[in-house]
Order: structure tokens, then C-alpha cells, then sequence
């Protein structure tokens, strides 16, 4: 069953003299107790879909498209029935703790405070509750930590906090736009089994953002690859993963250490950088720094297809009847 629909997101940013394109026409689903991983290089727009969500981007932005949940489009309804659903039935986890706590509060206080907003509960059942849930994230001394302020908590047990927070009301999805960067990598892989033990047990639905590949293939069920705006490739984790065909995906696949590459193998990087949005023109966005782009890739935008069922891809060189020569090998 489907939860969360976008249709035609696209989102463009108002500049002093400019208007910019920052995501195109973007379209996909996430289903109920399903997770879909966001993967994509800084810039490729995978926070700005995720405000889009929670209707919380700067006001120079422009949205237009359709993001239903539950039936309902998110971007119709009044700024009241919005906030009613924001922090309740989707909840974010950042990137940055501390953009998600004040730093004059206790934690017990901000956490009873949300409870307090969509709740009808006493201070009690919110202390309660609030408890039960630094308790289920793994934080010790739950009683006292309530009593604590956010710079109290180290890194990884802020991180716990936060993905409390977002816990705390029994949302029905939850995005998590990069969870675990900036942890070293035992805390990271903590954090990681916690928030995928916890979407098991009460299947939730579940955005994931990340720009390393090695975490999603663990995270998700589907995988959208993001660039410039624009999606690439979607498809299940063998999909993408183990059985990709856009030639952004694969270098990015190929850039990334495996336990199997030796110390002297060089590592492939896909060539060139991203280019600013301001660069772009007609035609295939990855054209600039594309091994196998083609004539036809220059002035005219690939669109998405389905390449194999529910594998999606969007490129020239990749057509039905012209598989694409693995270039990376
Ligand atoms: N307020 C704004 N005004 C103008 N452009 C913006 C604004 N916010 C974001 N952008 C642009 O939108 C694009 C997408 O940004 P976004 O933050 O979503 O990228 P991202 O994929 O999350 O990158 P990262 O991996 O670095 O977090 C970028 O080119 C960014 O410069
Ligand atoms: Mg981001």
C-alpha cells in the first residue's frame, strides 16, 4: 500500500537575478513499512525533496507537482492541517543534532513538549513516555538524561536522542537525511542497526538520504539515485546496486573501496565535478562528465523508463535493445 506519492516535484530557487532549477520533475512513491534510500553527490537536491515533504523550505522557493500522503496533497492543504501532520505523522531526523534541539532546554522539556503539541497527555504520561523512548534508543540512565541539557550528550547519544524524537509520536514515516554522517564508524553502525531494528519492529515507512552507497544497499528496500535534480535510476537495492546500468551509477559504484581492492589499485572517480545548476542546459544533465555519452545526449533530456520491471533508469546509451557496455571493468 502506498503512503507517501510525489508526483512532478519540481523545485526552483529565486536568486537576486536568477531562477534555478533544482529539482526536475521528479516522481516516485514510498510504501507502507517499505524504506526508500535517496543517494546522490552534494547538491543533487536529496535535502530540499525532504523540506519539500515537510513543507519547510525558505521562502524563495518555488514547489509545484503533487506529494500525497495518505491520499492527501500535502501541498494543498492549509498551513494548520500541515502542521498537525509535521512532527506527528512525518518526522525528520537531521543531519546536524543540533539544528533539531534548543540549546536552553532540557531534553526531557523538548521532548514533552512535542507530546504536549499533538498529544492530549499530562506532564506525567509525557515524562513516561519521553523516558521510554530514550530507553528504546539505547541511552542509559534514561530517568537522569531527561533532566539534561542537548551539551550534556555526546555525539552518538544526541544522535540516539534525536532519532527519539523523531520516534516519539508513532510517526508513519520518517526521514532521515544523513543520520549518521560526521559519527565515527562503530557509533555509525550502532545508530544504523537501531534505526533499522526500529522500522522493522513497528514497520515504518522510512526516507533515507545518504551520499555513501555501502550504507543504503543496507538501509533501503528501493533505491533513487539523484543527480542535479534529476533521477537516474531507481530500482531495488540488486537493482541499482548489484545490477545498475546508468553510467552514473556504476561510477559511483566503482568509486567506492571495497575490502577486495587492494592498497595499490587505484580507485576509479567519475571525471570532473558537479557541475552548478547555473551551467546546466538542455540536454542530459551528467553529459559534461559522461565516458559514454553520444551525440543525441547534448541538447535532448533522457527520460525515465523502465528498463527491467520496477528497475527505472534515464539515459540514451541505455536502451532495450543496446545494453550499455560495462565501462567500469
Ligand atoms: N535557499 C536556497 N536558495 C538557493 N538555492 C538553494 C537554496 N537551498 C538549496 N539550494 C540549492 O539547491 C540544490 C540542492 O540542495 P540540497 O541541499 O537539497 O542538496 P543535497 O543533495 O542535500 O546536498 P548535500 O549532500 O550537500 O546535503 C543546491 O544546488 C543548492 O545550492
Ligand atoms: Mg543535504
Amino acid at each position: 500500500m502506498t503512503l507517501l506519492e510525489i508526483k512532478n516535484l519540481t523545485i526552483t530557487f529565486k536568486t537576486s537575478n536568477d531562477s534555478l532549477i533544482a529539482v526536475d520533475n521528479v516522481s516516485f512513491h514510498v510504501d507502507k513499512g517499505e524504506t526508500v534510500g535517496i543517494v546522490g553527490e552534494t547538491g543533487s537536491g536529496k535535502t530540499i525533496t525532504s523540506l519539500s515533504i515537510m513543507r519547510l523550505l525558505p521562502s524563495n522557493a518555488k514547489v509545484s507537482g503533487e506529494i500525497f500522503f495518505n491520499g492527501k496533497d500535502l501541498l494543498k492543504i492549509s498551513e494548520k492541517e500541515m502542521d498537525e501532520i509535521r512532527g506527528k505523522k512525518i518526522s525528520m531526523i537531521f543531519q546536524e543534532p543540533m539544528t533539531a534541539f534548543d540549546p536552553l532546554y532540557t531534553i526531557g522539556d523538548q521532548f514533552s513538549e512535542v507530546l504536549f503539541k499533538h498529544e492530549n497527555v499530562s506532564k506525567l504520561e509525557a515524562k513516561k513516555r519521553s523516558i521510554e523512548m530514550l530507553k528504546l534508543v539505547g541511552i542509559p540512565e534514561p530517568e537522569k538524561r531527561f533532566y539534561q541539557y542537548p551539551h550534556e550528550y555526546s555525539g552518538g547519544m544526541i544522535q540516539r536522542a534525536m532519532i527519539a524524537l523523531a520516534l516519539l509520536t508513532n510517526p508513519e514515516l520518517v526521514i532521515a537525511d544523513e543520520p549518521t554522517t560526521g559519527l565515527d564508524v562503530t557509533i555509525q553502525m550502532q545508530v544504523l542497526n537501531l534505526i533499522k531494528r526500529i522500522q522493522r519492529s513497528s514497520n515504518l515507512s522510512m526516507i533515507f538520504i545518504t551520499h555513501d552507497l555501502g550504507v543504503i544497499s543496507k538501509m533501503a528496500n528501493r533505491i533513487i539515485v539523484l543527480y542535479l535534480g534529476k533521477i537516474f535510476e531507481v530500482g531495488s537495492v540488486k537493482d541499482v546496486i548489484f545490477s545498475s546500468v546508468h553510467p552514473y551509477t556504476k561510477g559511483l559504484i566503482a568509486s567506492v573501496p571495497t575490502l577486495k581492492t587492494s592498497k595499490s589499485q587505484k580507485l576509479y572517480s567519475i571525471p570532473g565535478n558537479v557541475p552548478s545548476l547555473k551551467e546546466i542546459k538542455s540536454g542530459c544533465r551528467f553529459y559534461s562528465r559522461c565516458p559514454v555519452r553520444m551525440d543525441i545526449c547534448k541538447d535532448n533530456d533522457p527520460k525515465l523508463f523502465e528498463y527491467t520491471p520496477g528497475h527505472f533508469v534515464s539515459c540514451w546509451a541505455v536502451d532495450p535493445n543496446r545494453n550499455l557496455v560495462n565501462t567500469y571493468e
